[in-house]
């Protein structure tokens, strides 16, 4: 294989950081050549307001840089990924970028690129089971953490705090991380019974009408008796908010999410959603798309941290999260332009 990490420094001073350096051993095809650097993307979906964002991010950051760029997407199915992943890498891609659907299925796409010498990035979810070049997402136990800080931040003195919990799909191995992070903050609260777990469920494939259906689960078998439910995003949040509505509780019981969509955004001010989390699209695809076309030129990257994924430690870049609620609504997602004033509040 053409590829090498190479191992340049194992220490800092809080926590264990790993400096790796990732380069090619030999000019790739487009540098030798002085033909434009063609980048790959091949997404899960593009059903969800996140992923588009993504994908116009990407779109403007490659070519920004002089670089062309291909996207597919997969509309959640493996072998229709597998089939895109083939397609881009006959068209010669220089690249490859994954936000794998299901991340040990794509370790093929991973080996597929490889044998065909050509470098792949995990952006935003890990590929498991395979040996990616780089894994660039969110600090996605913090994510969890920060669902996690916020329910607890509501407890009432004295008061059980009776809880539904929406994980994500359980084949994307972000939904674990958010899952732990969860746990690592709520356990101690469970262990002593400030907080009660009522019902749990994965939403197969993140799709919010699951979500719905999780929620109506709960209410039909334990009731209307609970306080909040930890949704792990914001679409999750508007299936569990649709079904709360229908029973009237929608601005009775906490919700949380992640992404800050805009319809999460309106629903955090409009006070039936408390929290949603700030993930800087643009920001991820700012580094993506730049160390995309920094491989595909041959040079090197460096990556600060690395994850094992069950086969080898990923060199990664994590880009830390903001939670989001209506006192800093302003403060964070309006400021940051991720969205606009007049679209969250709807004046
Ligand atoms: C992403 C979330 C997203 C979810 C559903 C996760 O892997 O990190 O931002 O909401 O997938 O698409």
């Amino acid at each position: 294989m053409k590829w090498r990490v190479t191992l340049v420094a194992l220490s800092c001073a809080v926590s264990v950081v790993t400096g790796l350096v990732l380069g090619r051993g030999d000019l790739s095809e487009a540098k030798a050549s002085g033909r434009k650097v063609l980048v790959g993307v091949s997404m899960d979906t593009l059903k969800e307001e996140r992923w588009q964002s993504d994908r116009d991010f990407l779109v403007a950051k490659v070519t920004a840089l002089g670089a062309d760029i291909l996207v597919q997407a997969a509309n959640s199915d493996d072998t229709r990924q597998i089939a895109d992943v083939q397609a881009l890498l006959s068209n010669k891609v220089d690249v490859l970028i994954v936000v794998p659907h299901n991340g040990a299925a794509m370790a093929k796409a991973v080996d597929m690129a490889h044998e065909a010498g050509i470098p792949v990035i995990a952006y935003d979810r890990l590929i498991t089971g395979s040996d990616p070049d780089l894994y660039i997402s969110f600090d996605a136990v913090k994510v969890g953490a920060e669902q996690g800080r916020f329910l607890v931040g509501r407890l009432k003195p004295g008061k059980t705090m009776r809880l539904v919990r929406i994980f994500g799909a359980k084949t994307d191995n972000n939904a674990h991380l958010f899952k732990q992070g969860q746990d690592e903050v709520l356990k101690p609260y469970i262990d002593k019974g400030s907080v009660k777990v009522v019902h749990e469920d994965w939403a197969e494939n993140w799709k919010p009408e699951n979500a719905k259906k999780i929620v109506n689960a709960a209410i039909t078998r334990f009731g209307r008796e609970f306080d909040a439910v930890a949704a792990a995003n914001d679409g999750t949040a508007g299936g569990a908010i649709q079904a709360l509505m229908e029973e009237g509780l929608a601005d009775k019981v906490i919700v949380t999410g992640q992404d800050a969509e805009l319809a999460a955004c309106q629903r955090v001010v409009r006070g039936t959603q408390a929290m949603t989390i700030y993930k800087s699209i643009s920001g991820l695809a700012g580094r993506a798309a730049e160390t995309a076309v920094r491989l595909a030129k041959g040079k090197p990257v460096v990556a600060t941290q690395a994850v094992f994924n069950g086969k080898v430690r990923v060199p990664a870049i994590l880009l830390d999260v903001v939670t989001v609620t209506k006192e800093n609504m302003d403060a964070t997602v309006i400021k940051e332009g991720f969205r606009r004033r007049e679209d969250v509040y709807q004046r």
